[in-house]
């Protein structure tokens, strides 16, 4: 368990990173972000997923440009295609695949390592790029790298009294 002040302030403290550090991740830390995203719960346990790790940085490259606002991925040091799979898992696999992405979001940050979901992409090409079957889901990619610069304010949230109704 952890203090749960702790978590909360760790929830409210991460911000998408859009800025990398020319910087190698050691190897035990990107184990430790694909662990976290292998523990998200899935619908009956199917667990329909795979994670494509990426470190070419010919793919990370490719994949930057046919993004729409995610350019930064080609200066990620390494990036996570979070991959779902409708024969295993038909009604769930995006809710399922957003909850590991979600993980490793989490666990990247708590590493001082950046991230953000790039939904701005060609995802027909990316998937091309990533030699992916038509039936497999690309639910996002997910750059990592040393965060560079400052990290930035946080976003705007809607107040809890204005998303709240109590019944
Ligand atoms: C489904 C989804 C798609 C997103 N797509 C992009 C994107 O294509 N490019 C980008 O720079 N940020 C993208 N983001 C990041 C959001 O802009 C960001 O989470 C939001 O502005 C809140 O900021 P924060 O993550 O720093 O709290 C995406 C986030 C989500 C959840």
């Amino acid at each position: 368990m952890i203090d749960p002040k702790i978590l909360l302030d760790f929830i409210k403290e991460r911000r998408s990173i859009r800025a990398f550090q020319d910087k190698p991740i050691p190897e035990k830390e990107i184990d430790m972000i694909l662990e976290a995203g292998r523990w998200a719960p899935s619908a009956s346990n199917r667990q329909p997923w795979e994670f494509l790790v990426i470190k070419s940085k010919d793919v990370l490259k490719k994949i930057a440009r046919v993004t729409g606002y995610g350019w930064f991925i080609g200066e990620s040091s390494f990036a996570v295609a979070i991959v779902g799979k409708p024969r295993i898992s038909g009604n769930w696999y995006v809710v399922d695949t957003s909850l590991v992405s979600m993980n490793m979001i989490l666990m990247a940050w708590s590493l001082g390592i950046g991230t953000c979901w790039i939904g701005s992409m060609n995802k027909g090409k990316a998937k091309q790029i990533l030699g992916l079957k038509a039936n497999d889901y690309l639910l996002t990619v997910l750059p990592f790298g040393y965060i560079q610069g400052d990290i930035p304010e946080p976003t705007y949230r809607n107040p809890l009294n204005k998303i709240i109704k109590e019944l």
